[in-house]
């Protein structure tokens, strides 16, 4: 044990522990849960077994980066080499800094020059613990390459399920809960961005826990490329779950004094169940946007440039809670309600038609104008222009400015579309600089929606950029970008024949941090052909997300349910779309629409000059319902009710439970003459609220003298809780939104 070093160490804030065991060569996790009182050596010492037949006299322990050399014989934690020699890394434990809530834990291999740095941050109030990984070639001469840098932690045994987010385009965030292997299960995305498919996160659970009880493990990875999360159960039947940045062979290499840090996972931990879990993200985020996210998070901006081969390499380095880590301004304002052009016009939007949309948009209570796709030169539809920044002049004569200015004049803020990564072959950019996309060397390039991704690596790239966004946002007074990324990235080869999502990664968040500290004022959306880039790591930049491009109400329940499982509702794009539904030519009520979006940051993206009248009053009243409980929408925490196939619940409950918006959706015929009865949650028993239905407004008979009744009836917390609240026949595919509020005695 080196000096100033102890044998563990005990983090806690008043919910959860976390207990480092120092006593090997290695640092490794011993407990990461509810709150210990306290915790002794031999207490640890317990946790060691005896020796198993035909294996270690002493088991290895499950250190935060394991390799084969100490003993594991589980997937490294650490893969690192100088060509194809010096890969058996032994580091040895030096130094621990600490903290009253952080860990720094450094260790040595001297044979092979590295310092590695372990850093644990756990936040004072909610059940998240930040973890990196910094290693450092101290090499003078010869540079290192990383295959592989996962976090990894032990999994405590009775946490033998999971539940992930998966999906495609169109449908993402689905979850999907299973019995975890006896071997491993491997999550890889190998998509160059965030992707539909596999969420950066995973969700882990005990066979017992329920919504509201048990105990939930999550992680997610701040990171918007490649990465990797897998759960292994090695053979003495402990099991270690690791993530991280996916890493291709070739594509990290140090250069002499080089560093890389590892995107931040982030755990959290509560044993009260998925609702737990769910209101300590949202807690821990709001916390972060509303203060120094910087002070939770890693600076990301800071970027070292490897003198062996040019590429840029990633460096976290603790972040001293300046501004660089801080997300978007806006997030912590009220969040306007917006149209958004996409599905109201496609690519055929023009200075007349947007201005009929502004009127009737400003007409309905909206207070943001978005142009979708379609407004620059020649964008007529996909298979052009991406690239030329500059203003469609047929479209638009005059430019933006007074599309602009007419928004403000009607009382609207205006925002724009962008997709900077892309490059159409049928555009200026392309034709002028053929040499500017990331390709394939070997093979003819692969468009995806007839687009090519650009090598943001390059330094003229990211600059061409940033001068034309910059000359957009310096034109026109524009308040909010949507930025799109609208395909995979097959082909990852830069112009240096290196493997290139890495370093693309990188260089978009350095874009996005030029271009947010630039212009502070501007609200930044993360999209990629819908939910492709919902993560914590774009969340440094950007302050809402576009979740999915679907706006089927019913499948949107799922996606919103998916998304707030780890996310803040007003961070989650929401909008009233067309009916029938584009993607999945599903009718459905503007009741549902409109009842379903106003749980997020609510928007509407139809054209609304076709509304008949009374599609047009409920989407109004939809809109002002929105903005009359939005504080609580935004603010309140949001709890899931028990549910079945047919019918499900939420609310959001304000942080004193003195008020609650909850809905009730039955999404698909009902087997029984009755729904089930709705047992509220999240609310304070011992207090006694009024219930009042505030949506849809036009109610069947039956459904309006339910309205009645309640009106004259106080309930208690405890009764809505247990007993509930007997629900009137509801038809398919619709729902029920109540206020609740606490009764004041006077
Ligand atoms: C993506 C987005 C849509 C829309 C289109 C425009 O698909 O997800 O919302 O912006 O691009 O091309």
């Amino acid at each position: 044990m080196p000096e100033g070093v102890d044998q563990f160490y005990h983090l806690r804030n008043t919910t959860v522990s976390l207990v480092v065991d120092c006593r090997g060569s290695q640092p490794a996790i011993a407990y990461f849960g509810t709150k210990l009182a306290n915790v002794s050596e031999s207490m640890i010492e317990h946790l060691d077994r005896h020796e198993a037949p035909a294996s270690l006299p002493g088991e290895p322990a499950i250190t935060l980066s394991p390799t084969h050399g100490m003993g594991y014989l589980g997937c490294p934690g650490l893969a690192v080499r100088r060509g194809r020699q010096q890969w058996q890394i032994s580091p040895q434990l030096v130094a621990c800094e600490t903290s009253e809530l952080e860990l720094r834990f450094i260790s040595l291999c001297e044979r092979l020059s590295i310092e590695i740095t372990h850093c644990l941050r756990l936040d004072g109030e909610t059940g998240v613990l930040a973890l990196t990984t910094t290693l450092k070639n101290a090499d003078p001469t010869t540079p290192l390459s990383v295959d592989q840098c996962l976090i990894t932690v032990p999994i405590q045994d009775h946490l033998s399920e999971a539940c992930e987010l998966t999906g495609r385009w169109g449908y993402e965030l689905q979850q999907n809960r299973f019995q975890l292997p006896n071997s491993s299960l491997v999550r890889e995305n190998r998509a160059g961005r965030t992707s539909h498919h596999r969420h950066p996160s995973l969700r882990l659970l005990s066979e017992n826990t329920t919504l509201g009880s048990g105990d939930a493990l999550d992680i997610q990875i701040a990171w918007s490329g490649n990465h990797t999360i897998r759960v292994e159960q090695l053979a003495d039947g402990r099991r270690v779950m690791q993530a991280g940045e996916l890493l291709e062979v070739g594509e990290l290499e140090l250069g002499p004094g080089g560093y890389y840090t590892s995107p931040e996972c982030l755990l959290c931990f509560s044993d009260n169940g998925s609702n737990g879990l769910s209101q300590w993200w949202h807690r821990f985020i709001r916390k972060a946007c509303g203060g120094h996210f910087g002070s939770a998070y890693g600076n990301p901006d800071t970027i070292q440039v490897d003198t062996v081969n040019s590429q840029t390499v990633h460096c976290d380095t603790i972040h001293d809670g300046a501004s660089d880590g801080a997300i978007s301004v806006s997030s912590q304002e009220t969040r306007p309600v917006q149209l958004n052009t996409w599905e109201a016009c496609y690519f055929d939007v023009n200075e007349a038609t947007v201005l009929e949309l502004i009127d009737e948009a400003a007409d309905l209570g909206i207070e943001r104008f978005v142009l979708d796709d379609g407004w620059f030169r020649g964008r007529n539809n996909d298979r052009t222009s991406l690239g030329d920044w500059q203003v469609d002049e047929g479209k638009f004569p005059s430019g933006l400015s007074p599309v602009a200015a007419y928004c403000h004049e009607r009382g609207l803020e205006f925002g724009l579309w962008v997709e900077p990564e892309m490059v159409s072959a049928d555009s200026d950019l392309y034709r002028a600089h053929p040499d500017w996309v990331l390709g394939f060397s070997n093979g003819p390039l692969i468009e995806a929606r007839n687009q090519l991704v650009l090598d943001l690596s390059r330094e003229e790239v990211t600059e061409y950029l940033f001068e034309s966004i910059s000359a957009l946002m310096d034109e026109i007074s524009i308040s909010y970008v949507k930025w799109d990324m609208n395909r995979d990235i097959h082909q990852m080869e830069n112009a240096g024949g290196h493997r290139a999502v890495h370093r693309q990664t990188t260089a978009l968040y350095a874009l996005m941090a030029r271009v947010r500290d630039r212009f502070p004022h501007v609200a930044i959306e993360s999209c990629a052909s819908g939910g492709g880039r919902v993560d914590m790591g774009v969340l440094r930049y950007a302050s809402r997300f576009w979740p999915s491009d679907t706006n089927d109400a019913l499948d949107r329940i799922a996606v919103q349910r998916g998304f707030l499982s780890i996310l803040p509702p007003e961070l989650m794009g929401s909008h009233v779309g067309p009916s029938p539904c584009h993607l999945t030519g599903r009718q459905h009520t503007m009741n549902l629409r409109a009842g379903v979006a106003l749980w997020g940051h609510m928007g509407v993206e139809a054209d609304i000059r076709a509304l008949n009248k009374a599609d047009r009053l409920t989407l109004e009243a939809a809109i002002s319902l929105h903005k009359q409980h939005r504080h609580l929408l935004h603010s309140g925490r949001y709890v899931e009710h028990e549910q079945s196939a047919q019918q499900v619940a939420w609310s959001v409950v304000s942080d004193d439970q003195g008020e609650a918006l909850s809905a009730v959706a039955m999404l698909h015929t009902p087997t029984t003459a009755f729904p089930k009865r709705m047992r509220f949650r999240g609310l304070d028993g011992s207090k006694q609220y009024q219930v009042q239905v505030v949506w849809p407004q036009d109610l069947s008979e039956k459904q309006a003298d339910f309205r009645e009744r309640l009106k004259s009836q106080c309930f208690g917390g405890d009764w809505l809780q247990q007993a509930g609240l007997a629900l009137p026949i509801m038809q398919p595919e619709s729902m029920l939104i109540f206020h609740l509020a606490v009764v004041k005695h006077s």
